[in-house]
């Protein structure tokens, strides 16, 4: 396999006045090229920081990030220049990540003028009425402000931006959440056309199972800051092995074949991020819980291939056995 990112050991802290937050604890992970890795896990677990502190928009605090082979640290200011094109974000909401004075055709513009990729205004032009037809936005709209436009509209301009400077990898942070239910289909069916038309790969990052499913190679499972789980798509949703992912899951509003469906429901306090305590960061919710998790971090172990589990008691839970 052709890896594009190779993620390992990331850590994100940041400084409060209760101590250090560990906003991303140690995560390693690779993600192939033309390929999508979804991330979900409840809100505040680290997923937005994590997509941020993968492209650069935050200094990392520990670990590595290779891009196409390389160390990201070890490129020259030049090589970095290059990376960020390469690396682009596409946000949750896309009119409070729009300029409201500018106009469709201004906004897609401003990075291509900012990184000097077009030689005059005509070259612009055409750069620019492309990028609104690749996204779909019928040229009528090239005057138009972000706020006479609906949000599936206004999400295109998103997408249009950061594919200006022709990217190959994008953090989708939660692109379609904002938008109507109607709409998002719109938009989740543009981004794999993109991603089948241009070879892009994109880390996608949602609380909707049922979207990271649908668009995912594979997923990613986090919770405070760690990585529980991790499998190609279709085996997480087939043998799920962590009991976060089992409750998480178990909370997709579909019904199985006799109908019925358990619905887990998490009980007790969710463990602070701040300066965390020894141990499983799940202790405090999960069911199956013993002296052994509030003392020991359990490590990630691969289960069966390319599904990776953290927790001391994931075979006894599901009653299997790992060689
Ligand atoms: N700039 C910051 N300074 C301090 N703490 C931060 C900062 N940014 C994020 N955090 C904290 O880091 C943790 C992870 O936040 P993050 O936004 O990455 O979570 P998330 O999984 O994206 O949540 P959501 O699903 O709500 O978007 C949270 O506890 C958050 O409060
Ligand atoms: S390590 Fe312990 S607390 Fe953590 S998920 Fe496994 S059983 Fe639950
Ligand atoms: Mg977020």
């Amino acid at each position: 396999m052709d890896t594009l990112l190779d993620v390992k050991n990331l850590k994100k802290f940041f400084k409060t006045p209760g101590g250090m937050l560990h906003a991303v604890d140690g995560l390693t992970f690779n993600i192939d090229r033309g390929k999508t890795l979804g991330i979900v896990g409840e809100s505040g677990c680290g997923k937005s920081t994590l997509g941020r502190t993968v492209i650069g928009l935050l200094s990392k605090s520990g670990g590595d990030v290779f891009f196409e082979g390389r160390n990201i640290k070890t490129l020259t200011k030049d090589e970095s220049l290059e990376l960020r094109k390469k690396m682009q974000m596409i946000f949750q909401d896309p009119f409070s990540s729009l300029n409201p004075r500018m106009t469709v055709s201004e906004s897609i513009a401003e990075g291509l003028i900012a990184h000097n990729i077009c030689k005059n205004g005509i070259e612009l032009n055409r750069q620019v009425s492309n990028l609104m037809d690749t996204v779909g936005l019928a040229s009528r709209f090239a005057l138009s402000y972000p706020h006479e436009l609906d949000g599936g509209r206004r999400q295109r301009i998103g997408i249009a931006r950061a594919l200006a400077l022709n990217p190959k990898f994008i953090v989708c942070d939660e692109p379609v959440s904002a938008l109507d239910v109607s709409i998002q289909a719109q938009i989740l069916n543009l981004l794999q056309d993109l991603q089948e038309e241009k070879g892009l790969t994109y880390m996608f990052i949602t609380h909707n199972l049922s979207v990271v499913k649908h668009i995912s190679t594979e997923i990613m499972v986090m919770y405070l800051g760690r990585l529980v789980e991790k499998s190609p798509s279709d085996e997480l949703f087939e043998h799920t092995l962590h009991p976060y992912t089992q409750a998480l899951l178990s909370a997709i509003p579909t019904v199985n074949l006799d109908g019925k469906k358990e619905r887990i429901i998490l009980q007790g306090e969710i463990f602070s991020p701040i300066n965390p305590n020894p141990g499983c960061r799940f202790a405090a919710r999960c069911v199956y819980s013993r002296e052994k998790c509030r003392e020991i971090d359990p490590e990630i172990n691969e289960v069966t291939p390319g599904h990776f589990v953290a927790c001391h008691f994931m075979e006894e839970i599901n009653g299997i056995h790992v060689k």
